[in-house]
């Protein structure tokens, strides 16, 4: 016999534990607004999964000042720049000098970990391991979603908003009526291949290069922890590469006349990361509103997916904490049109750092000498350093 659901009754649910639900969780409970988060997966699996490491100073700034944890503060890299090296030779773009900014290196699974923590602080309420099975009503005032817990008990939840922050393979986003949606999408020939390892660092700075053998990232975890990644075919088996053979492709990619030699150590960590440009219009349907992944996907060249995540949720705080102190929904009906500007921004940024910097297998010899001639128009002009370090560190919240 079909269970009898356990009502809950909350101002917002948020379908999406990850750093962009437990983020507008934060900052909804802070502000008095009564939200309860459910997600799918369980903390260990999250704190495990690892995703990009470049925070912009805003990002940073919405941790800090929420109260979130001062980890960022501490644990975080400050970065003033990075080194573009292409054909063998470094260039160096110094990002306070061009644009007065800097990014921090932080792990993006601190960041979930420093907001899990904050959440349980404050007594918010976090479900993990649940699972949401349908949403109802979401054109209307009183939207609704069902979701089983670990245990197997059914729970409906009645809301006065539903958010969807359930990430890239977002449920909450195929909910919405065929009628009303678009999605754009551009699919890549490539993936990334990401290590993590015991090392010291390479260089004081991250290194991207574009080389005749494809790309290469040099990033970074710690004084003796270091995030690498190499362009490698999407159905790359990681587990058929040893630690020698992965490190003589990283140094392939950024060998040069300058004879630059990545420091090696154990490799302990082998991830492929698919490459995918989504953009899900609008990001609201009724009073049902999506975040971060759920609406939209970036690559990962050039680390814009937490920080447009934070941006949204920046965004639809400011517009449910209006719609809740005024009864206004003004706010919540223009949160897509406005998310979207700054998505679209991300989008090109994205797009273009990858073109720029990968060379496709087999591609057209024309398109790889023009990405060259591309990096070096940027790195000749200072106009062209200018607009990457001020795409890259981020433009300012709306
Ligand atoms: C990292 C990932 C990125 O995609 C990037 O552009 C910079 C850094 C990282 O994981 O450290």
């Amino acid at each position: 016999m079909a269970q009898t659901p356990r009502i809950i009754k909350t101002k917002v649910g948020i379908i999406g534990g990850g750093p962009a639900g437990l983020m507008l969780s934060h900052l909804l409970s802070k502000s008095g607004i009564d939200n309860l988060v459910v997600e799918m997966r369980d903390h260990e699996t999250i704190r495990n999964t690892h995703r990009a490491g470049i925070l912009e100073a805003q990002a940073v700034k919405m941790l800090t000042e929420s109260g979130v944890d001062g980890r960022v503060l501490t644990d975080g890299d400050e970065h003033a720049g990075i080194d573009l090296r292409f054909n063998g030779e470094s260039h160096p773009l110094d990002f306070r000098d061009l644009v007065d900014a800097t990014v921090t290196l932080y792990a993006q699974n601190e960041v979930f970990v420093d907001l899990a923590a904050a959440r349980q602080r404050d007594g918010g309420d976090v479900r993990y391991n649940c699972e949401v099975t349908e949403i109802m009503d979401m054109e209307t005032s009183t939207p609704k979603f069902r979701f089983t817990d670990a245990e197997g008990t059914l729970f409906e939840v009645h809301a006065d908003v539903i958010v969807g922050a359930d990430g890239s393979r977002s449920f909450a986003r195929r909910q919405m009526p065929d009628t009303v949606r678009k999605d754009f999408k551009v699919a890549y020939p490539f993936a990334w291949f990401g290590i993590l390892t015991e090392a010291p660092k390479s260089s004081p700075e991250l290194i991207y290069a574009n080389s005749p053998h494809g790309f290469a990232l040099i990033s970074q975890r710690s004084e003796t922890v270091q995030r690498m990644y190499f362009q490698c075919d999407p159905n790359e088996d990681v587990n058929a590469w040893s630690d020698d053979q992965i490190w003589s492709e990283l140094q392939k990619r950024v060998d040069g006349p300058d004879n630059f030699q990545l420091k090696t150590g154990k490799i302990f960590d082998k991830t492929v990361l698919g490459f995918r440009s989504f953009v899900r219009e609008p990001l609201s349907h009724g009073r049902m509103f999506l975040i971060g992944d759920a609406g939209h996907t970036v690559p990962p060249t050039g680390a814009k997916g937490l920080n447009l995540a934070f941006a949204d949720v920046k965004v639809l705080f400011e517009a449910l904490d209006s719609f809740f102190s005024t009864g206004s929904d003004k706010l919540l009906g223009g949160y897509s049109d406005l998310a979207l500007k700054r998505v679209w921004k991300a989008q090109n940024f994205s797009y273009w750092m990858t073109s720029m910097l990968h060379t496709p297998v087999n591609a057209d010899p024309f398109m790889a000498k023009r990405a060259l001639g591309e990096l070096e128009t940027v790195t000749s002009s200072r106009y062209g350093q200018q607009y990457l370090a001020e795409s890259y560190t981020g433009w300012p919240h709306s």
